[in-house]
């Protein structure tokens, strides 16, 4: 991480940190205070100590007698001297020194720890989560929680360098449509009424612009009830801010700033600027809308090669492709895996083929008319040893299909490769229907359609409209979202419309929104990215637990406090609440 002043952490009962002893520290007397990270006896009357603090550890030589035993707490005054030359350690910060201890004293007695606080150790997730304060102590997730307070604090000071200003939103609030569920609070005055946390400040952020703040962030806690993954919490943290008499491009400039500080200060280097990508090229060439663009096997459109096939199965109003190179040594179970993985995925089946010397090897061949394969060689660029994935069918389906074939041939762990971060712009406004057969927005509802899509929203050629939607994406990773929002009511009422949401729904759901941009609501827009997915990256962790101090399981369970936990019935009472037995 960038150097930043270095602070005095000396206090009355230390005189410096065990991992910040060097060989200038030779010759001085020292006061340290830690842990014991293990012990080494030598003998009867000696024991070697490493100390483990914050900063790291040191080797301390005490005479025996002490009974020291892992995790047991001390302070520790000795002698700073050089340690034998043999014994030195080049691997650690502190190995040329160790401390002679004149006095211990042990302030904490431990009893055996739960797992071995080193970061070889493979220990079962729940068992560390039970005991997260011994696990805090493992190097690896003290360097996370120093990687994820660098990025917040660079990330504040980009947004204030820019004129933001940090404004606090509620919890207790009413419902917020992110398109998750809510968590709810059941209220203890109205019984039967419930204040929902918030999936995110979106709301008020909007309210701010109305109310003339017109540049607000805030490093928001969010909360949505949905499953859990690598890359999903039920509550985390986001960067949020919003801006008044702005557009798109004004948005993307604020949050590159403040995205690239926090890579500063995390690398030291600051990244170049993000190339964008429209929504539809990122579905046409990576299959998804959001590229991993650190590796190719990109989508090769086929639809024209196959315009006249016979073969039925190609018959289809989209056909595309992938190139493996050199991958025609894959084997007839992998291909098969493959292909079963691709109709689980929606495709109909999946066309592979090997590019061989003597043409093109693969079970549909007698199908397929000799300009037909030369045609697909050459849109494909296919050399021989070559592999080809096709598949035919709807255009969104085939997109989605080899987007994710594309993933499972080639993506790298998200932590390799360097930091591919993309802008995708000109979403959809809408990304299909529901069971019901309203439109599902691709963002939220309140977000700008294209001015030039107005006229296709009106005559309802609705999932050809887009929106002033932009995502920011990182190796293959959604970090964040954003829009440029509607701040004229009638549009507004429009889009609910279109949404199958009423006027009455819209009014007593959203109705103090619509009521606000009633008098004088600003041209704005904004963006939130998520925080522990940008930590995560930088410090090098697949999974977003890796950098929260107290995560959830899985499950969403927390076992070090046993969340969730049923509450008394005096207390359902109060709330006016009865708890079901549960659902067969
Ligand atoms: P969105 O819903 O896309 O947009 O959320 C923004 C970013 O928040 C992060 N994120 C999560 N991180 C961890 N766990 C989760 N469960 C989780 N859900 C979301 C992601 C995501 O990209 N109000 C809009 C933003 C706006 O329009 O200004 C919003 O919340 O990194
Ligand atoms: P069929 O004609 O259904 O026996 O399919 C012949 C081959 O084409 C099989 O290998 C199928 O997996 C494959 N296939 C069928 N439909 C599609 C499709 N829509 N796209 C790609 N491959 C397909």
């Amino acid at each position: 991480m960038t150097d930043r002043p270095t602070p005095d952490y000396t206090t009355s009962m230390r005189s410096i940190r065990c991992g910040d002893l060097r060989a200038d520290d030779i010759g001085t007397e020292a006061t340290l205070c830690g842990w014991v990270d293990s012990v080494r006896e030598h003998g009867e009357h000696l024991a070697f100590v490493d100390l483990r603090d914050r900063s790291g550890v040191v080797q301390v030589v005490v005479d025996g007698g002490h009974e020291l035993r892992s995790e047991f707490v001390l302070q520790v005054t000795g002698t700073v001297r050089a340690r034998p030359e043999d014994t030195a350690n080049e691997s650690l910060a502190t190995g040329m020194v160790e401390v002679a201890a004149a006095d211990v004293t042990i302030l904490a007695r431990s009893e055996p720890p739960p797992f071995p606080i080193d970061d070889r150790t493979d220990v079962d997730e729940v068992l560390r989560l039970r005991h997260r304060y011994v696990d805090l102590r493992r190097a690896r997730l003290q360097r996370n929680l120093e990687v994820r307070a660098a990025v917040n604090s660079a990330v504040r000071g980009a947004m204030e360098e820019q004129g933001f200003i940090e404004v606090e939103t509620p919890m207790l609030i009413a419902s917020t449509p992110e398109g998750a569920r809510d968590f709810v609070v059941p209220s203890r005055k109205e019984p039967g009424s419930f204040y929902a946390l918030p999936q995110s400040p979106q709301i008020f952020k909007q309210l701010c612009m109305v109310g003339g703040v017109d540049r607000y962030y805030q490093i928001a806690r969010c909360l949505r009830d949905e499953d859990l993954r690598a890359d999903r919490q039920f509550e985390f943290m986001q960067l949020d801010a919003e801006a008044s008499f702005v557009d798109q491009d004004d948005v993307l400039g604020f949050i590159s700033h403040a995205v690239g500080a926090a890579v500063e200060a995390v690398t030291g280097e600051r990244p170049g600027e993000f190339p964008r990508m429209t929504w539809l090229e990122a579905q046409e060439r990576f299959g998804s809308d959001k590229p991993d663009t650190r590796f190719g096997l990109e989508l090769v459109e086929l639809t024209e090669v196959f315009a006249a096939t016979e073969f039925r199965a190609f018959q289809a109003p989209c056909v595309k492709g992938i190139r493996v190179p050199g991958g025609a040594e894959v084997s007839r179970n992998r291909l098969d895996e493959l292909t079963e993985q691709c109709k689980q995925w929606g495709a109909k089946g999946l066309v592979w083929m090997r590019v061989e010397a003597e043409g093109l090897n693969s079970p549909v061949v007698k199908f397929l008319a000799d300009d037909e394969m030369d045609a697909l060689r050459t849109a494909m660029g296919a050399e021989d040893g070559d592999l080809l994935f096709l598949v035919a069918d709807e255009r969104r389906r085939a997109r989605h299909v080899l987007g994710l074939l594309r993933l499972a041939l080639g993506r790298p762990l998200v932590t390799e490769g360097g930091l591919n971060f993309l802008w995708v712009v000109d979403f959809p406004l809408f990304e299909g229907f529901d069971e019901a057969g309203n439109p599902i927005p691709a963002h939220h509802p309140f977000t700008m359609p294209h001015e030039e899509d107005l006229g296709l929203l009106e005559a309802g050629e609705l999932l050809e409209v887009r929106s002033q939607a932009y995502d920011l994406v990182v190796n293959g990773w959604e970090l964040g979202s954003g829009s440029v929002r509607i701040h004229r009511r009638e549009v507004q009422e429009m889009v609910f419309a279109t949404l199958g949401i009423g006027a009455e729904e819209a009014q007593s759901k959203f109705g103090f929104l619509l009521d606000a941009f009633r008098f004088g609501a600003p041209p704005h827009a904004g963006f939130a990215f998520g925080m522990d997915r940008l930590v995560a990256i930088l410090a090098g962790e697949e999974n977003i637990r890796e950098v929260i101090a107290f995560p959830k399981t899985q499950s969403g369970a927390d076992p070090l406090t046993g969340a969730p936990t049923t509450i008394d019935d005096h207390h359902l009472d109060e709330l006016g609440l009865r708890v079901l037995p549960p659902k067969q």
